[in-house]
C-alpha cells in the first residue's frame, strides 16, 4: 500500500518536472531569451566577446531553469510532506485520546526486558502512582501477586508472560500506598519494526469482588432469615401450647420440693432435676417465641445506645470472664450515634456474645493470655450512618467446617454443658429484626470474631420513615 503510493508521487513529481522544465523553457524563449541576448551583446561587444557570450547565455539559461523549476516541485512537495505529517499527527492525537480514556489500564513493555515504556492514565490510577514513577520498571515487579516471592522473575505474572504469546490471569496486587488490588491482566505481544512489544491490559476487579462478596453476605442473611421465619412459624403455635404445661409441671415440681417432709436424696435429686430440665425447656421456648415475633415488631423499637448496652452487659457478666483470668478489653468510640433497637433485645445478643466468649476461652487450655474485646465504631455505608460492633476472643474457635453452621436454631458443641443452640439464632433474628448484619470469623485454635453492623436510629428513619 505505502509502496504504491510513494511509486505514485515519484511519477507524479516526474511527470510535473518534466511539464514544468517545458513550461519554464518555453517561456524563457519566448518572453526572456531576446532582451536577455540583448543585454549580453551589449555588454560583450564584438567578434573577441563571442565565446565569453556564449558562456554568459548558457550558464544563466540553465541556471534559471532549474532554479524555477526546483522552486515549484520543492513547494509543492513541501505541502505534500506537510498534508501527510498533519494527518500522522491527528491520527496519534486520536489513537492517545483512545489511549489515555481507555476504561482499562494500558501498559506498553518491551518484550526484551519487560521494562515499562508507556502505561495511560487508568494503569497509573490502578497501581496508585504517576506515569513518570512507573515507566522503565519492571513490570513483573509492578504488578507482583501477593504471595509471590522477592524474586519478580519467579511470580505469577512471569510464569503467564512466558507461557504464550497471549493470555489472561487474576491477581492481588499491591498498589504503592500498599493496599491490595485485585486485577485482572490480560497481555499480547506484538512487534514493531524497531522492537518487539508487550501489551499489557489491566482492569481493577476490586469493587467487583467487593460486589459479590456483599451480594453473598446477604444471601447468607436472606437464607438464615428464611430458616428463622420457617421456625418462628411453627414454634409459636408449638410454644404457646407447651407453656402452659410446662409451667404447671415446674409448678408441681416446686410444690413437692416445698413440702415439708423428710426425702431421701435421690427423691430431692429426682425433684431438682425436674425443676431444672423443666427450666432449660422453658428457656427453649421463650427462645423460639423470639423467632415468632412479627416482622412489624421492629418498628416500635426505641432508641438505644450501644455504648451503654455493652458497658451495662460487660459490668454484669463480665465479672465471670475476668474471675476466670480473662482480660476483658472494651473500646468503645465516644460518639457513637443511637441505633433503633429495644435496649433489652440488644443486651440479649451482647450478653450472648460475652457467655460463648467465655465458653471458648475457657475450653481453651492454658497458656498465653485470654483475651476477651469488644469494640464498638461507627462508619458510614453508602452515605448512612452505621454502628459496628466487634467481639473478639482468642479461646478454642469453631472449626472451618462448623462455621456455616453456629447461625443455626439448635446448632450447638455445649449440649453436655446446657447450651440450647439457640444463642447466636437469636442474636442474628434481633439484629435483623432492626436491619442489621451479624457475620462470624474464626481460625481454630486461634481466634473468633463476630461483626455485628447495625443502621444508626437516623439513617434508619430516613430509609424506612
Ligand atoms: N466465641 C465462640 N468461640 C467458639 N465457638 C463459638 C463461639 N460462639 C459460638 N460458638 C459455637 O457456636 C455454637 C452456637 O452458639 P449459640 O450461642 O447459638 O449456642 P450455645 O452457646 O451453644 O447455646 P446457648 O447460647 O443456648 O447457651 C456454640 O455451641 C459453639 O460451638
Ligand atoms: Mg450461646
Amino acid at each position: 500500500m505505502k509502496k504504491t503510493s510513494d511509486l505514485k508521487l515519484i511519477v507524479f513529481f516526474t511527470a510535473l518536472t518534466f511539464l514544468l522544465t517545458v513550461v519554464v523553457v518555453l517561456s524563457w524563449e519566448r518572453f526572456l531569451l531576446p532582451p536577455f541576448f540583448s543585454w549580453v551583446e551589449s555588454h560583450y561587444p564584438g567578434p573577441a566577446n563571442a565565446e565569453a557570450r556564449v558562456k554568459v547565455q548558457q550558464r544563466v539559461e540553465h541556471f534559471f531553469i532549474s532554479i524555477a523549476v526546483d522552486m515549484v516541485v520543492v513547494t509543492l512537495l513541501l505541502r505534500v510532506v506537510r498534508r501527510q505529517h498533519r494527518r500522522v499527527e491527528e491520527s496519534e492525537e486520536r489513537y492517545r485520546a483512545l489511549f489515555e480514556h481507555a476504561k482499562n489500564g494500558i501498559g506498553v513493555a518491551r518484550a526484551s526486558d519487560f521494562r515499562l515504556v508507556e502505561a495511560n492514565g487508568k494503569f497509573c490510577d490502578i497501581l496508585g502512582c504517576q506515569v513518570e514513577a512507573l515507566v522503565g520498571r519492571d513490570v513483573r515487579e509492578l504488578l507482583r501477586a501477593e504471595g509471590d516471592g522477592p524474586d519478580p522473575r519467579r511470580g505469577g505474572l512471569a510464569w503467564l508472560l512466558g507461557s504464550a504469546e497471549a493470555g489472561e490471569g487474576e491477581f492481588v496486587v499491591a498498589a504503592v500506598s500498599g493496599a491490595p488490588v485485585h486485577i485482572s491482566v490480560s497481555f499480547s505481544t506484538l512487534s514493531t519494526a524497531a522492537e518487539k512489544l508487550i501489551m499489557l491490559i489491566v482492569r481493577d476487579l476490586t469493587q467487583q469482588r467487593q460486589l459479590e462478596a456483599d451480594k453473598e453476605e446477604m444471601q447468607r442473611q436472606l437464607y438464615q432469615s428464611s430458616k428463622l421465619a420457617s421456625i418462628g412459624e411453627l414454634s409459636a403455635g408449638v410454644a404457646h401450647e407447651i407453656n402452659n404445661p410446662l409451667n404447671g409441671l415446674i409448678n408441681f415440681a416446686q410444690l413437692l420440693k416445698d413440702e415439708p417432709v423428710e426425702r431421701s436424696d435421690f427423691e430431692r435429686q429426682m425433684i431438682d432435676g425436674i425443676i431444672d430440665e423443666g427450666g432449660r425447656i422453658a428457656r427453649i421456648v421463650r427462645g423460639l417465641l423470639t423467632f415468632a415475633r412479627p416482622d412489624g415488631d421492629g418498628h416500635e423499637a426505641r432508641r438505644a445506645h450501644v455504648g451503654e448496652t455493652v458497658q451495662t452487659s460487660v459490668a454484669l457478666f463480665g465479672r465471670q470472664l475476668e474471675k476466670d483470668g480473662v482480660r476483658v478489653e472494651v473500646e468503645l468510640d465516644p460518639d457513637l450515634p443511637p441505633v433503633r433497637a429495644e435496649a433489652s433485645r440488644l443486651r440479649q445478643v451482647v450478653v450472648n456474645m460475652i457467655s460463648n466468649a467465655h465458653l471458648a476461652l475457657k475450653a481453651r487450655g492454658g497458656g498465653g493470655e485470654k483475651v476477651f474485646r469488644i469494640s464498638a465504631r461507627r462508619f458510614e455505608r453508602d452515605g448512612a450512618r452505621c454502628v459496628g460492633l466487634e467481639f473478639y476472643d482468642n479461646g478454642v474457635g469453631i472449626p472451618a467446617g462448623l462455621l456455616d453452621r453456629v447461625f443455626d436454631p439448635f446448632f450447638t458443641t455445649r449440649r453436655d454443658a446446657g447450651g440450647t443452640g439457640l444463642g447466636l439464632s437469636i442474636s442474628f433474628g434481633i439484629v435483623r429484626d432492626y436491619g442489621g448484619t451479624i457475620r462470624a470469623e474464626s481460625r481454630e485454635g486461634e481466634f473468633t470474631r463476630f461483626t455485628v453492623e447495625l443502621p444508626a436510629a437516623d439513617s434508619w428513619e430516613a430509609e424506612y420513615g
